[in-house]
């Protein structure tokens, strides 16, 4: 799986660095860290991030 966030969209949420701690990484308000290419067993945790995402920035990639 791979995953793309759109940093123009993303507004700091941070629903994603607390539902997969493991791939995103908030430093500061708005400046969103995250592993591009996701471990299998942080699929379900992705999935579940770009869907909590407000604003929609996580571009989920399969497979
Ligand atoms: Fe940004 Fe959405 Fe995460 S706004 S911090 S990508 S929940």
């Amino acid at each position: 799986m791979q995953i793309v966030v759109d940093l123009n969209r993303c507004q700091g949420y941070a629903q994603c660095v607390f539902l997969a701690p493991q791939v995103f990484e908030l430093h500061g308000e708005e400046a969103l860290m995250f592993t591009p290419t996701v471990p299998e067993d942080q699929h379900e945790r992705v999935r579940r991030a770009a869907a909590a995402c407000p604003v929609q920035a996580i571009l989920v990639g399969e497979p």
